[in-house]
């Protein structure tokens, strides 16, 4: 309590001292510029000592970013490196609700103090830069903006300066960056000294406790920010460049991402952040009632296990008549899509490398496309369109607008699309007719993805890109940017080696999530399906150490757990009819929340999330565990007060194990208020979900 009084009274003071320096009349703003959090507890420090642009961030009064450099390079063109100097700067607050029409919570609080700080070049032409830093409650974000000025307007950047002076002996979670599996790494916990390269969100726990995660938000017109450290402590902003080696075309006016640090004194604080989504414009598309939230199935883990294959041979996944009880099921049970991958032409022989094959308008002769829009939609389902692109972008491009009239033509109202190729391996063909080769989150693609969501949009159509990228916050403007891939998903239980491990997604929470939702598609029932006979004998299972490696109970948890407004109940429609007690959790669990709260939580251990259904008085949670058993004690403080509920339990058993009895589940329920402590124990590698409804509501 004392503290925060002291933080609140400095927070003034500082306030204060800005105000004093801005006022009109006070041209010239003079170094050390600060600005503070509204709590106080964030500050940061604008400085232009020695002719460099720098900024530090303070926590609590200790030091999480020292002073780093700021600055943008261009090429044949002075940049702002050195000789700068702040000449002006206006500060600004902001405190607003808005409201998100799907997401983890309804209303978004964004509240923050600016200070816009303009400097000046000292020598060489005329130049100006504008920097514009934010200090939220759980974080900052500053950005970049080069005002239209006599001398520069086409701009090549060949370098962005940003650094991210960090506290030594901290803990990292990362991924690496520029490696031919994209996103999809498992998290490295390492010291910090051993992270060279990294993709953002990056993650840290300094020696104090603090938990930073650093990122980026509203990734438009620009490329891909990642990290690389090139002293002990120090990171720099290391941009995707484009096949020719310039990091952003782009021309002035323009303004950069967001550069994001989310700070927070545990590690939950950094899943109950809205910095990336409030460092985002409002909506640009208007009513988007159209955007629909929900469950889905599809014919796709049936390829994943080789059951079925994506080509055109006899075990073809996509036929007609698949589709057809693919769509009763999902009729049967409430669903509201059924993906289908693999209907239309170019999956036969090598599609990895042949994405020009694709055909967007011609589906195999076994998949009769209008019909069976028109045969879901008489169910009350739809289809979910599918395009793998193999990162062939110039050929789906060509076809993007066609393809997409099609799927509008038969009732699709949102699209997987898919980027399989290597790291730098999306093909471009330039104005030239040369092929040229990019990253998956250069520029290029930045752009690519904002095309496909935008003529999405003007076909009611939303999009969730595998092999995206990253997610930067831009849902907010586009909702119809639903979800997305862009870390391992469960795809890779099926065949990976090793398959996702059990803390992954005990980490996933803290790093990947924090950009947004994923489409991790939860779910798997038969959790060793490689140990199942191959349904045809030149179609060999894969290698049984491909396994899910999570108990059963857990991969009902990550419903709740990772959120997502489109989640895949991804096994086969067979083995769900099998455990229809345990299947009754995922037709329960809603993908729109009126609210959401990390309970308590631990990088790469443990989560634990309340949700709260945005459609009923229902409240949800999901705890997941590592490797380690561990018995969580749950507070449920967040029901209302007074009112009774029950809680209907799916939990590990006693002798649960990933390993040894992953199906071992107790499915129970107890009476509850906002006065119980809910004891969950979780197995190694478990998990458990439970549903809270009001007494007065429930059935039993
Ligand atoms: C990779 C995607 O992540 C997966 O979901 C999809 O089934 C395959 N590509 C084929 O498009
Ligand atoms: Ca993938």
């Amino acid at each position: 309590m004392v503290s925060t009084r002291i933080y609140t009274i400095r927070s003034v003071a500082i306030a204060i001292c800005v105000v004093v320096l801005l006022t009109p009349g006070f041209a010239v703003a003079r170094a050390p510029l600060q600005v503070a959090s509204p709590d106080g507890a964030i500050e940061i420090t604008i400085n232009d000592e020695a002719g460099r642009a720098t900024y530090a961030v303070s926590f609590h009064g200790e030091t999480v970013v020292a002073p780093s450099h700021l600055g943008l390079l261009f090429k044949d063109q002075h940049g702002f490196d050195r000789n700068l100097k702040i000449s002006n700067a206006s500060p600004a607050s902001h405190d607003e609700t808005w409201e998100q029409p799907w997401g983890e919570r309804r209303f978004v609080h964004d509240n923050y103090n600016e200070i816009q700080v303009e400097f000046v070049a000292t020598k060489g032409p005329v130049r100006k830069l504008t920097v514009r830093f934010r200090a939220f409650n759980d974080g900052i974000g500053f950005r970049y903006e080069v005002p239209k000025q006599k001398g520069l307007k086409t701009v090549d950047i060949i370098d962005e300066l940003t650094e991210f002076a960090l506290t030594s002996q901290s803990t990292v979670w990362s991924i690496p960056t520029r490696g031919w599996n994209r996103y999809e790494y498992l998290y490295r916990t390492t010291d910090i000294g051993e992270v060279e390269d990294a993709h953002t969100p990056m993650t840290l726990k300094t020696p104090s406790g603090v938990h930073m995660s650093i990122h980026e938000a509203a990734l438009v017109n620009y490329s891909g920010m990642s990290l690389i450290q090139f002293r002990p402590g120090r990171f720099k902003a290391d941009l995707s460049p484009w096949s020719g080696g310039v990091l952003v075309k782009t021309k002035t006016p323009f303004v950069t991402p967001w550069r994001t640090i989310q700070i927070s004194e545990d590690a939950k604080g950094l899943l109950n952040s809205d910095l990336i989504l409030n460092l985002n414009e409002p909506n640009k598309l208007g009513d988007v009632s159209w955007v629909e939230t929900g469950k889905y199935i599809g014919i796709w883990w049936a390829m994943h296990i080789r059951d079925r294959s994506w080509g055109s041979d006899t075990i073809h996944g996509a036929t007609t008549q698949e589709t057809k009880r693919y769509i009763d099921f999902a009729a049967k049970y409430g669903f509201i899509g059924v993906l289908v991958e693999g209907w239309n032409i170019g999956w036969d022989g090598d599609w990895f490398n042949h994405g020009d094959l694709f055909k967007f308008t011609e589906s195999y002769p076994d998949f009769d496309l209008p019909a069976l829009g028109a045969y879901a939609q008489e169910k009350g389902v739809r289809l979910i369109g599918h395009h793998e692109t193999s990162g062939d972008v110039t050929n789906y491009e060509n076809q993007l607008a066609d393809a997409l009239d099609l799927y509008e033509s038969v009732g699709v109202r949102a699209v997987k699309t898919g980027y399989v190729a290597d790291g730098r391996g999306i093909e471009r063909i330039d104005e030239n007719g040369v092929k040229k080769y990019e990253w998956h989150d250069g520029q290029f693609m930045v752009d690519h993805h904002l095309r496909v969501v935008k003529e999405a949009a003007k076909r009611k159509i939303a999009v969730n890109p595998h092999e995206p990228i990253k997610d930067t916050g831009l849902r907010r403007t586009y909702p119809n940017w639903i979800s997305r891939e862009g870390a391992r998903g469960q795809e890779y239980n099926a065949w990976g080696q090793p398959p996702n491990s059990p803390e992954h997604t005990a980490i996933l929470p803290y790093t990947r999530m924090l950009s947004g939702p994923m489409d991790f598609t939860p779910g798997i029932f038969d959790l060793e399906p490689n140990k199942r006979p191959p349904l045809r004998e030149d179609m060999p299972r894969g290698d049984p150490v491909s396994r899910v490696q999570t108990t059963l109970a857990k991969q009902l948890a990550l419903y709740v757990v990772l959120y997502s407004p489109i989640q895949m109940a991804a096994d086969l429609p067979e083995n769900y009819e099998n455990n229809l007690e345990a299947f009754q959790f995922i037709l329960d669990v809603p993908t729109d929340w009126e609210d959401s709260i990390a309970l308590s939580g631990e990088v790469g251990d443990h989560v634990v999330f309340a949700r709260k259904d945005r459609n009923s008085d229902d409240w949800y949670v999901g705890a997941v565990t590592d490797e380690e058993a561990r018995r969580l004690s749950v507070p449920l403080r967040f029901l209302d007060e007074g009112r009774a509920y029950v809680a209907q339990i799916y939990r590990d058993g006693a002798n649960a194990d990933w390993k040894t009895r992953p199906y071992e589940m107790v499915i129970e329920e107890q009476a509850v208020t906002s006065d119980t402590i809910l004891e969950l124990p979780l197995a190694p590698g478990g998990g458990a979900a439970v549903r809270l409804l009001p007494a007065d509501k429930s059935d039993g």
